[in-house]
């Protein structure tokens, strides 16, 4: 079939591809998605006849059983496939196995993958296949996760209202992690004002160039960023991501913490400084490593909330790359 009579598909790749209307549009909708979960029945007909795959070849928690609640409460047909149990354990490339999945008429495809671009390449292959499917980024490999972007600013805003001028700080192991690079480009779409820390060693190569043009600040260190200047309103710490680590990045976890870590000390000097401070995390958390118990499970901690704002969020997403905007929330009985 030729790729020009095929529908234009629709995508989420890149957290720096919405546009400030287009990122409030969806954290609006992912407003009233929200409220489904807190109903007794949790099943909107938006996506009744639309076909979702989870396609995750690396570990996941919270992203995938998100999405496939997200795509099950809106009624679509979800399954799962993961590298292990599928056929790219038997050396099947991602090209084959994308034009297998695709071959069955699925109207999105939502990827994880360890190699950085992997979700671009697979829109690339789609188009050029004439196969309309939507991709959504789940988070390929140091690159990027968009949904995440949003589920954090979703729950910022729940919390804070609007971004403009908050202070925000993401702390950790910056060189591995596409959550930070998601959120530097959304947080700067919506106006907050954001700083980076992590120790030399974990900062991506090219920062530099890309905080002046994106307009972010980095530092090396942890305690000038929080106390220096205003308080921040957030501080996100994220994981040291051991399994992408060759090398020593630090020179043992203790030093680490002491130099990175959101400790009790460091929580009660913030709280005091601002009462409001939002503590986040996108998960897992390493316990006791980047941030503490008393951190994780104080009541300034909102690392629970971004979990369930993830299911509002993805089905927000959903949503808007399968069916566009308009009304999607009818109750079955209702529709
Ligand atoms: C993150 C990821 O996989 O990028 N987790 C998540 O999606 N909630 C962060 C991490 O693994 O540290």
């Amino acid at each position: 079939m030729a790729a020009d009579h095929a529908p234009a598909a629709r995508h989420l790749l890149s957290a720096g591809d919405l546009t400030r209307d287009e990122a409030l549009e969806i954290l609006g909708t992912a407003a009233s998605m929200h409220d489904v979960q807190r109903r007794d029945v949790k099943k909107l007909p938006a996506l009744r006849g639309r076909t979702v795959i989870n396609l995750f070849f690396e570990d996941s928690t919270r992203t995938r059983s998100s999405f496939e609640i997200a795509g099950k409460w809106m009624s679509a047909d979800t399954i799962n496939i993961t590298g292990k149990g599928s056929s790219a354990s038997k050396g099947e490339s991602l090209r084959d196995t994308v034009r297998t999945i695709t071959a069955m008429a699925v109207d999105a495809l939502v990827i994880r993958h360890s190699a950085s671009g992997a979700c671009h390449q697979v829109a690339e292959w789609l188009a050029a296949d004439g196969r309309p499917a939507s991709v959504v980024n789940a988070g390929d490999g140091t690159h990027e996760h968009p949904t995440q972007a949003l589920l954090d600013a979703y729950t910022m805003i729940q919390r804070l209202g609007a971004l403009a001028g908050k202070r925000v700080v993401i702390v950790g192991d910056l060189a591995h992690s596409r959550v930070f690079r998601s959120n530097v480009l959304l947080l700067n779409t919506l106006g907050a004002d954001v700083t980076v820390v992590a120790p030399p060693t974990l900062m991506p190569a090219g920062i530099g160039a890309w905080s002046r043009t994106a307009g972010f600040a980095t530092s090396n260190d942890l305690d000038e960023s929080l106390y220096a200047g205003p308080p921040p309103d957030i501080v996100m710490m994220l994981r040291v991501q051991r399994e992408r680590m060759s090398g020593g990045f630090f020179p043992t976890p203790r030093e680490y913490t002491v130099g990175y870590g959101l400790t009790r000390p460091r929580l009660d000097r913030l709280q005091a400084a601002n009462e409001n401070i939002l503590v986040m995390h996108p998960g897992p958390m390493n316990r006791g490593l980047e941030i503490s118990a008393d951190a994780a499970d104080s009541l300034h901690s909102v690392i629970l909330d971004q979990v369930s704002a993830g299911v509002a969020v993805r089905m927000a997403v959903l949503y808007h790359l399968l069916v566009g905007s308009g009304p999607a929330l009818e109750n079955e009985d209702a529709a």
